[in-house]
């Protein structure tokens, strides 16, 4: 059942793309509670940000902007990956998945989660996978993913 309090918080935590003036936003603050994330000039983010929409629905970046505060508070990204295999089938790749601390528990995550996999779904993908930390398990099986094998890693930096 909704309530008055909960159509409330639907309109002011609205899932988007991201637009270029999230940085001055705090949107890469927010990536730093995730990992390392240096601050990124106006000129460097512009060239990311330019690059990344020549890729158009194939690599989306959404946000979460807090429309009382004005501040970026949950983002996540999904890449469509095209593939030969599975009759030339796609895969969703999701990344970069973060909540502003001070929200965390408002359902903000599986709104971001659930929207980057509404984007796989809607760009044919059959599958939409992510790699995650044993403590985020239970978050992202709240989402409707199930653990599959293992992820390896080989750092080049
Ligand atoms: C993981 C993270 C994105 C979750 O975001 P959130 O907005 O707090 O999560 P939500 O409120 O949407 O939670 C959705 C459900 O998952 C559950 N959940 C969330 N985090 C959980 C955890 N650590 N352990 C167990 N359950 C958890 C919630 O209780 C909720 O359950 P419900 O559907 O029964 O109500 C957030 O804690 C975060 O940004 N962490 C730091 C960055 C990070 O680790 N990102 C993931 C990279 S893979």
């Amino acid at each position: 059942m909704q309530t008055a309090n909960s159509s409330t918080e639907e309109e002011i935590f609205r899932v988007r793309k991201l637009e270029i003036s999230d940085k001055n936003k705090g949107f890469v603050e927010l990536l730093q509670q995730l990992t390392v994330c240096g601050s990124i000039s106006d000129e460097a983010f512009r060239e990311r940000f330019e690059e990344l929409a020549k890729c158009g629905d194939d690599h989306v970046i959404c946000v979460i902007e807090d429309n009382n505060s004005g501040k970026i508070v949950a983002t996540g990204s999904v890449f469509i990956e095209k593939k030969f295999i599975r009759n030339c089938g796609k895969v969703g790749h999701i990344e970069d998945v973060v909540v502003d601390s001070s929200v965390r528990g408002k359902q903000l995550g599986k709104k971001v989660v659930g929207f980057l996999s509404e984007h796989a779904r809607a760009m044919g993908c059959y599958k939409v996978i992510l790699d995650c930390s044993v403590e985020n398990r239970p978050f992202y099986e709240r989402c409707g993913f199930k653990q599959k094998e293992i992820q390896m890693v080989k750092y080049f930096v």
